[in-house]
């Protein structure tokens, strides 16, 4: 299906799972995409098909004079860039003290500074070219707190300030920001999970029960619901509309997570009210 108004977009973390299925459709459509992958020869198949589409970038997000430098070369030579997705991330399990010091810094580098340093870096672009949109996926792990998973939901719910924290300051340019929550998806992430040493004393409790869960991998990749093709398809849709939202949730599982942990914040919140107003000077 060739779109009406080929755009341009431009995305992390595109060799595999969401970040993949979003280039393919993209592409699929008529877009033109600047794709960056650890190891450009893994987009060699649609360089095939799609040609002078394909703009590939080789880049670890984590090296930040290089993702800036990716991010220049390929505004300078597409010209316009009308969208910019940080997809890549990883996910690390363990309790917070079975992590290591390199564990907590390799999964915040990934997952927080590097998104923080890529809208840093496009933003001046985005400015001078008179407005863009750009799309930060997180997950419902934004929303939520899950045991065994704190430093991912650190990273998730750090990203999400961050973005939260910009509507206003970037507005004045024409710059719109979406936050992408994700439940499960049927990808490569859970294959790649980072996974701390075990410590006895978590064995019999909730992160030993999700670490040996998580242990049969092959299990929960067929657990995963959510379709990464039909999820890229929301994502295009949800960007290219008049009033892009500034939340998009994809999947039943991460809609019942995200509708249960607000209704309790809510809940708790308002139960506090009384208390937060009598401390007024
Ligand atoms: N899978 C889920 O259940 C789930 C749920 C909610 C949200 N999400 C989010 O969805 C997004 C996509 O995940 P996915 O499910 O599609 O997983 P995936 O298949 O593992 O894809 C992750 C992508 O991130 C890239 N990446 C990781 N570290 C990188 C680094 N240092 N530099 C450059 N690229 C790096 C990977 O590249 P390499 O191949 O080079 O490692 C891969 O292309 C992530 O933001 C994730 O947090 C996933």
């Amino acid at each position: 299906m060739e779109s009406a108004t080929p755009r341009t977009w431009f995305v992390t973390g595109t060799s595999s799972g969401l970040g993949r299925a979003l280039i393919e459709a993209l592409l699929g459509d008529g877009h033109r995409v600047a794709a960056t992958v650890r190891g450009r020869s893994r987009l060699d198949d649609l360089k095939d098909v799609y040609g002078d589409r394909l703009w590939v970038g080789d880049l670890d997000v984590t090296d930040t004079v290089a993702l800036r430098r990716v991010v220049d070369d390929a505004f300078g030579e597409l010209g316009r860039i009308d969208h910019v997705v940080s997809n890549a991330a990883y996910g690390l399990y363990g309790a917070a003290e079975e992590f290591t010091d390199d564990d907590i810094g390799r999964l915040l580098a990934v997952n927080l500074i590097a998104p923080i340093q890529l809208l840093r870096a496009a933003v001046p672009h985005l400015r001078r070219q008179g407005g863009g949109h750009y799309v930060q996926i997180s997950s419902l792990a934004g929303q939520t707190g899950i045991a065994g998973a704190s430093i991912y939901h650190a990273s998730k719910w750090g990203v999400e300030g961050f973005v939260e924290s910009l509507h206003e300051e970037l507005a004045p340019f024409g710059v719109g920001l979406t936050v992408v929550e994700p439940g499960s998806i049927d990808s490569d992430f859970f294959a790649r999970l980072d996974v701390a040493s075990a410590i006895e004393a978590y064995r019999d409790g909730p992160v030993g029960a999700l670490r040996d869960y998580l242990s049969d991998r092959a299990a929960v990749k067929r657990d995963a619901i959510g379709d990464p093709r039909r999820m890229a398809r929301a994502i295009i849709e949800a960007a290219e509309a008049a009033e892009p939202p500034r939340r998009l949730v994809l999947g039943s599982d991460a809609y019942e997570w995200i509708e249960k942990a607000l209704h309790s914040r809510l809940s708790a919140l308002r139960s506090q009210e009384a208390a937060a107003r009598s401390t007024n000077r």
